[in-house]
């Protein structure tokens, strides 16, 4: 098992030198990303992961230059040459490399990079018992439903919830819960889950996007898309977060204070096991 680099569908070595000094993902974060996880050598939910890697790039005005067939090849040779069974592939494309200048070169390729590595398992104790947070100012930009290369905002809430010995950084725009600095947020409230709308102000997740549409409704537990203060926080029964790496995660205390009644409530707990059933069946072993 060893962790592997792929440029333009060339496996190299994860340590090689291979970023130019001027492609524009070092120079601008002229770029966008998505994160896909294995199981049992198997990636996890990749069509939906490709889906919104192609709008990101639309968005961005970025060529798209390999094919969602080409790409769905690149992960599954990343996994058979690095034998890694449980991990995560980074995939990344930049505007490409010319000199800087801030308006689009006129003649510019993007460049893929991707990478696997082994994932650490999730802390087993916070699964289970549920972990805590802090509120955040959301600093980001209005553009957080792409899924770019630049995370100022996220990489600077992350380290402060790190810096408070908390699991995450859970964002406020304008008085409302946006999402996580890495993941999305839900709160249950008299048995109705609730999440930020998705629009230009939070990542429209993928986890999220299987909470809504896949487990949710095996549990009959109604979604609302409805943004909420965090005054309506402290009177919710549930909180967790949720992400391609961080699963489903319960929330129990937020900048100190309890959620519900600070155990790890049943809707959540329901959901983690529909989670688990769901990677069962589109991850079985090979
Ligand atoms: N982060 N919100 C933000 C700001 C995120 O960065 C992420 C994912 C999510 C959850 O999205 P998904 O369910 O599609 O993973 C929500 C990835 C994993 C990362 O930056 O590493």
């Amino acid at each position: 098992m060893r962790e592997l680099g792929l440029v333009d569908g060339k496996i190299v070595d994860l340590m090689e030198p291979i970023v130019a000094m001027e492609d524009r993902g070092h120079q601008f974060g002229d770029g966008v990303y998505e994160v896909v996880k294995v199981y049992r050598k198997r990636c996890f939910a990749l069509v939906p992961h490709l889906e919104r890697l192609f709008r990101s790039l639309r968005e961005l005005r970025i060529p798209a230059i390999y094919t969602a067939e080409e790409l769905a090849e690149f992960h599954e040779r990343l996994i058979a040459e690095s034998e890694i069974e449980e991990g995560y592939i980074y995939l990344q494309t930049t505007r490409g490399v010319a000199p800087r200048t801030h308006g689009f070169p006129d003649q510019v390729v993007p460049r893929l990079t991707m990478s696997i590595r082994p994932s650490k398992p999730l802390p087993s104790q916070l699964v289970k018992e549920g972990a805590t947070a802090i509120w955040l100012p959301d600093e980001r930009w209005l553009r957080c439903d792409i899924k770019s290369l630049n995370l100022l905002g996220n990489i600077l809430g992350k380290q402060k919830a790190k810096e408070a010995n908390v699991f995450e950084g859970i964002m406020i725009r304008d008085g409302m819960v946006t999402e996580g600095t890495s993941t999305n947020f839900f709160v249950c409230k008299d048995g109705v889950l609730w999440t930020y709308p998705a629009s230009n102000l939070i990542l429209s997740g993928i986890t999220r996007s299987i909470v809504k549409e896949r487990l949710a409704p095996t549990l009959a537990v109604p979604v609302l898309e409805k943004a909420f203060t965090t005054a309506f926080v402290e009177s919710v029964d549930e909180a967790f977060v949720c992400g391609t790496n961080t699963e489903i995660m319960p929330i129990v205390k937020i900048s100190g204070k309890r959620i519900g009644n600070g155990a790890v409530g049943s809707v959540t707990r329901a959901l983690q096991e529909q989670y688990q059933s769901l990677i069962d069946e589109e991850c079985p072993k090979k």
